[in-house]
């Protein structure tokens, strides 16, 4: 599988208005790629445009299937083919059990997931037809195993993981790359909210070095902090009710 570089056409982030997306895009486009961004507040992506020449915002809802599809044509016919393209828009919204709102679990879906097919089915035919291209969907360690109040993000970010893997082996002959990143707590406007420990949260422009690193390896799983992810996916592998109390104890249920 070819590893993508700039010369092989544009990046484009989803949900880079803030956070990770905002800082991967610096740290792209400080790489030499041509890095188009998108979200839906338009002054807060031209305040990261304006950070870096290489950096082109374009206005878009991830919710919106066709608006995505019109988008990626605009990138496209700006900015050349795209050939690397990193599904990052997520919302996080903590469930508060026992209150059961339903639809804090569609918003969840709608964004995370449904977001995220809109953005494969606006890039996936191009760069098959091509024969060559990266998409890299970023779910989160929340998605290895089930964690307090996480009910519905850590569901939306399990469902990136299987549907990526699955992908990747139906994609293995095209020259499409699939790649799934897994942070642990990184330091944006999405935590900032958080009023329980993170454990080795580390700031966005770091997380966001350890994702181009990766992506540039062609990696298929990229998880950081290390320790933290290790220590995750150890305890996954426990007998799934061991998994359970242990994870809900540590986290104080
Ligand atoms: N921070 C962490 O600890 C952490 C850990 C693991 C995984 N992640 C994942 O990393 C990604 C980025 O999160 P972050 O922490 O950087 O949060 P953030 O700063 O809140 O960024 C979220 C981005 O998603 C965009 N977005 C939300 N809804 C959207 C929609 N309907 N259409 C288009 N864009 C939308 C937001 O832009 P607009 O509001 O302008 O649309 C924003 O640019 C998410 O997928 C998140 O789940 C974060």
């Amino acid at each position: 599988m070819k590893i993508m570089t700039p010369r092989h056409g544009c990046a484009w982030i989803t949900g880079a208005s803030s956070g990770i997306g905002a800082a991967l895009a610096l740290e792209l486009a400080s790489r030499g790629w041509q890095v188009a961004i998108s979200a839906r507040r338009e002054a807060d992506l031209q305040a990261v445009a304006a950070q870096h020449k290489n950096i082109h915002g374009f206005v878009c809802d991830v919710t919106d299937r066709h608006a995505m599809a019109q988008i990626s044509a605009e990138i496209e016919a700006a900015l050349g083919p795209i050939a690397l393209g990193v599904m990052n828009a997520g919302i996080y919204l903590p469930t508060a059990l026992p209150d059961f709102d339903p639809t804090l679990f569609d918003r969840t879906f709608e964004v995370n997931l449904t977001g995220t097919v809109n953005g494969l089915a606006a890039l996936i035919p191009n760069m098959v037809a091509r024969g060559e291209g990266h998409i890299s969907l970023i779910s989160s360690v929340a998605g290895y195993g089930g964690l307090v109040t996480s009910a519905a993000y850590g569901a939306s970010k399990a469902a990136l993981f299987n549907m990526g893997e699955s992908l990747a082996m139906d994609l293995k002959d095209s020259g499409v790359h699939i790649s799934m990143v897994a942070p642990g707590f990184v330091k944006t406007p999405a935590t900032d909210v958080n009023e329980f420990a993170m454990p080795f949260i580390i700031e966005a422009d770091e997380a966001a070095r350890r994702i181009a690193d990766g992506l540039a390896k062609n990696k298929t799983h990229i998880s950081f902090p290390r320790r933290f992810s290790f220590l995750l996916r150890l305890i996954n592998l426990l007998p799934r009710s061991t998994y359970v109390k242990l994870a809900g104890r540590f986290m104080g249920r």
